[in-house]
């Protein structure tokens, strides 16, 4: 059973498309919709947040409909999913618990699958005292509250510890991905943006493999590389990743933010919209935001419409915006025109003959360039890289 709300800022219609999503959230994670429930209100009850009166309405279809969970739109406080079992008879959850469930049922890599832990943690202890009310209630309530708020602590103490292993853990699988990036000679672009707007169906058309793509919220959870396809100047992979989506709470984005590493550390971020979706313009403002906190930088971001196939016309480029279909190609050859300029814009590829008592000129190529193949001759070493643009001048003596 779902359930939301609908307040005088959303409305109806926006709260009803908020329940359509929710309902795609309980399908990706193995769940069947038999049932949902919109109230509207002008403030969320603070004891309930649909009101008594409506929870009793969900106890009542819950009942009728045998539904075994019930899922609210919004985060819930504890005492709101305390009160709201007591009344509705079958376990509740929220949207960032139901999320956090897809996470950890999609994630492969042990980074995603650490983060996901961690995530699930951080949300759950705060809410521990959960525990604490059943095992009492299981018990009778009887002379076990010193004994119930003992075990309490014990399992706070437990999680906090397990929470900081895994910091400690995902400190380190961060640290050797930065040490394998260190050396890298390629330009990166990520393929970010709301889920199910096509980057795993895009991610295929740039890249020559086949990657899992499905009509299915976050069928990507962890991020794959590629090389691209298409004639770059300089050597270029492809980065799928993880889809964001609405009321993504920020604490979870933040605990993400290495399995979005692709994207903050990308030279370029493809923001894929599935233009065809009625919430669109919304689905790209949250992508936009979710960009935002994670730090990358506007200029270095191309938004791609994507799905346009089902709007009937206009590819290629529409001022900022490239329109696409990563399902038939069309665009597509645009969009790489795109990516090329983008690399020529940020500086050359160029021969260098470079003396080997020089090593502070060749360290500094590898820094803040990309070298591409070194030949080594007797007095130097030839070397092909791109240099940024602000770097060519001096450099200009050492040219071929
Ligand atoms: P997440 O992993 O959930 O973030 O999804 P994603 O963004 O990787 O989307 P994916 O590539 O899995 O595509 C989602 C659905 O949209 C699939 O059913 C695709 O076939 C479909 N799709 C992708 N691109 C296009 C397109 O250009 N046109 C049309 N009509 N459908 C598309």
């Amino acid at each position: 059973m779902i359930v939301g709300i609908a307040r005088p800022g959303t409305g109806r219609f926006g709260a009803n498309e908020h329940l359509d999503e929710l309902h795609g959230l309980v399908e990706a994670a193995s769940g069947e919709v038999v049932g949902r429930v919109l109230q509207e209100r002008r403030a969320p009850d603070s004891a309930t947040w649909i009101g008594k009166g409506k929870a009793n309405e969900v106890a009542a279809l819950v009942a009728e409909t045998k539904a075994a969970l019930v899922v609210f739109d919004d985060d819930l406080s504890p005492a709101q999913l305390r009160n709201l079992e007591k009344i509705v008879a079958v376990k509740v959850i929220d949207r960032s618990t139901l999320i956090l469930d897809i996470f950890a049922k999609r994630a492969r890599t042990a980074e995603a699958r650490t983060q996901v832990e961690l995530a699930q943690l951080e949300y759950m202890l705060p809410r521990l005292t959960r525990q604490w009310v059943h095992l009492s209630r299981q018990a009778g309530g009887i002379g076990t509250r010193g004994v119930g708020e003992t075990q309490l602590e014990i399992d706070r103490r437990l999680v906090r510890t397990r929470i900081r292993r895994l910091e400690e853990e995902l400190r380190k699988i961060e640290q050797s991905r930065r040490l394998r990036r260190s050396g890298r000679s390629v330009f990166t672009v990520a393929l970010a943006g709301y889920t199910n707007a096509g980057k795993s169906t895009l991610f295929n058309r740039l890249t020559s493999d086949t990657t899992y793509a499905a009509d299915k919220l976050f069928a990507t959870l962890d991020s794959k590389l590629r090389r691209m396809n298409g004639e770059m100047p300089l050597q270029t992979v492809a980065a799928d990743t993880v889809g964001f989506v609405r009321k993504l709470p920020h604490h979870l984005v933040a605990s993400f933010r290495s399995t979005m590493a692709e994207t903050t550390e990308a030279d370029l971020v493809l923001h894929v919209v599935d233009a065809s979706h009625p919430a669109s313009d919304e689905q790209e403002a949250v992508g936009r935001e979710v960009l935002q906190n994670l730090g990358v930088d506007q200029s270095n971001v191309v938004v791609v419409h994507n799905k346009v196939d089902r709007l009937g016309a206009g590819f290629g480029r529409a001022g900022d915006v490239v329109r696409v279909s990563a399902l038939d190609g069309r665009g597509i050859g645009e969009l790489l025109a795109v990516i090329r300029e983008r690399q020529r814009a940020l500086g050359q590829v160029v021969e260098l003959l470079i003396p080997h008592h020089e090593a502070k000129v060749r360290a500094r190529l590898y820094e803040t360039g990309r070298v591409e193949a070194i030949t080594e001759r007797e007095e130097c070493s030839e070397i092909r890289a791109w240099i940024p643009s602000a770097q060519i001048p001096e450099l200009e003596q050492f040219r071929k």
